[in-house]
């Protein structure tokens, strides 16, 4: 027998209870797609390209997914099992394929590994994965006979005798291919809901003389479904929960783990330690021994070994080592911050470049350009990048010191090793090491006030 398995991932119903534009499948928890995490699961579980079948929002899948997954459209939506038909052509060879519904991103790819890979081992016509639930209403329960499953029994369609079983179907399936193609030929929709369920597919090949078996989870977390937005956040808190735990086991220190917001795709060495209040998003990096403290929002941006963030918003950039950013500073994408460098307080950083040993210390613009090794930037200075119709760089050389409210104005040039004098409007290149003051000389006139008053 062949012990390749395909997959399938259902995911084009509408998800009506998200009160959306968004389809279901697409909304973010912890990082990921809700129907990536479950298109990750299967593809590691397998080892090979999951079937997506898109339906609602199919675009929008479309281009999320790209060729990360192969797909097949379900036009209509009339059920589970007709989503699975929509796949069929994808059903070929004697081999087994695991069917799962997209919207439970907290299975697990051991989980589907063993239930693949109990179908496989003793041959059977179908194997599912069960919970058992106190509270199992709503669910499609397991009605077992002697020879193991005999069917699934939708709520709607069960009498109150079937209703007390507490063991569930939690919609992942592992079916040997030529008797689910069998099984879609018969399948009708005189049922509840009037819908073509995949469900029935264990009735038909239970009683072709086939055995079903299930595996029970061990966690039924595993098994939690997002239909509406308060089982989005529950289960999101939960994957969450996974990646801290991960995290703290490699050496990570959270303070707070249930106060911080860490996405699957973050990377972090040991010894970093974070904040309550820290949320960290898509492709980030954080070196080791870095500090993250409370309030910093961290997205597609790298974070040298032993810097430390106050308070920042740090969009698409890239901080070296030993460095101190904020607190309340807002680095927007294209910054770059070398190392041993100081970007503080109420400082606004945009598509420049910040070398090694520079300062920004306190309440500056630093868009479009270049501060060298070892420059520091006065309180409040501004690089004047925009004269409304386009943006210009400023380019502050090596070891220059540029004093306290300058405006430089771009695209302008302060050499290496010069000053700016506090208070300049600089319009033109400044040589090295030279001094440019570029204000009106102050004048004093004494008595002025006296006389105002009339003394
Ligand atoms: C299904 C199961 C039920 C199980 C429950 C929870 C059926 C008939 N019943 O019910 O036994 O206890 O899940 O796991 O399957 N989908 C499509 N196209 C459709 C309809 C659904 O792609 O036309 C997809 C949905 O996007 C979803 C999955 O199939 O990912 C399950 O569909 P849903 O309608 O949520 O099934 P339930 O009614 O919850
Ligand atoms: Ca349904």
């Amino acid at each position: 027998m062949n012990k390749n398995c395909m997959s399938i991932v259902l995911a084009a119903g509408e998800g009506k209870r998200m009160k959306s534009a968004l389809p279901k499948a697409l909304h973010n928890a912890a990082g990921k797609a809700l129907c990536e995490w479950v298109v990750d699961a299967a593809q590691t579980a397998t080892g090979s390209k999951p079937v997506l079948v898109i339906g609602n929002g199919a675009d929008k899948m479309r281009e999320y997914f790209a060729d990360s997954v192969c797909y097949a459209v379900q036009e209509t939506l009339l059920g589970s099992g007709h989503a699975v038909m929509a796949a069929r052509d994808y059903l070929q060879g004697d081999g087994y394929v695991l069917i799962i519904a997209g919207d439970m991103p907290l299975v697990r790819a051991q989980s589907l590994k063993a239930l693949i890979q109990k179908a496989v081992d003793e041959q059977l016509g179908a194997c599912l994965l069960t919970a058992v639930l106190d509270d199992a209403a709503g669910y499609g329960r397991i009605l077992r006979g002697k020879d193991g499953v005999e069917a699934i029994i939708e709520h709607g369609d069960a009498t109150d005798e079937q209703r007390k079983i507490k063991e569930v179907n939690i919609s992942v399936y592992c079916f040997r291919i030529p008797l689910l193609r069998e099984a879609l030929e018969q399948l009708g929709s005189d049922n509840a809901q009037g819908e073509y369920y995949v469900t029935d597919c264990i009735a038909y090949i239970s009683n072709q003389g086939h055995r079903v078996e299930t595996i029970v989870l061990d966690d039924n977390s595993e098994g939690m479904g997002v239909n509406d937005r308060v089982q989005l956040a529950a289960v999101s808190q939960r994957l969450r929960a996974r990646i801290n735990k991960a995290l703290m086991q490699d050496g990570v220190t959270l303070i707070d783990p249930d106060a911080v917001y860490i996405d699957a795709t973050v990377k972090i060495e040991p010894d970093v330690v974070i904040y309550p209040g820290v949320t960290l998003e898509g492709d980030t990096h954080i070196g080791s021994g870095a500090v993250l403290y409370p309030g910093s929002r961290i997205q597609n941006s790298v974070i040298g070994s032993g810097t430390v963030v106050q308070n920042a918003v740090i969009l698409d950039s890239q901080i070296g080592c030993s460095s101190t950013i904020g607190p309340y500073a807002y680095l927007r994408p294209k910054s770059i911050v070398g190392n041993g460098c100081r970007v503080g307080d109420f400082v606004e950083v945009k598509n420049a470049h910040i070398k090694d040993g520079a300062k920004v210390s306190h309440l500056s613009y630093i868009g479009d350009g270049e501060i060298g090794e070892k420059a520091n930037i006065g309180c409040g200075v501004v690089f004047v990048n925009y004269d409304g119709q386009k943006k210009s760089r400023t380019i502050v050389g090596k070891n220059a010191f540029v004093g306290c409210n300058a405006n430089l104005i771009a695209p302008v040039t302060i050499g290496d090793g010069s000053y700016v004098a506090a208070g300049s409007t600089v319009t033109a290149d400044v040589e090295p090491d030279s001094l440019c003051i570029a204000r009106s000389r102050q004048r004093i006139i004494s008595d002025w006030a006296k006389r105002r008053r009339g003394e």
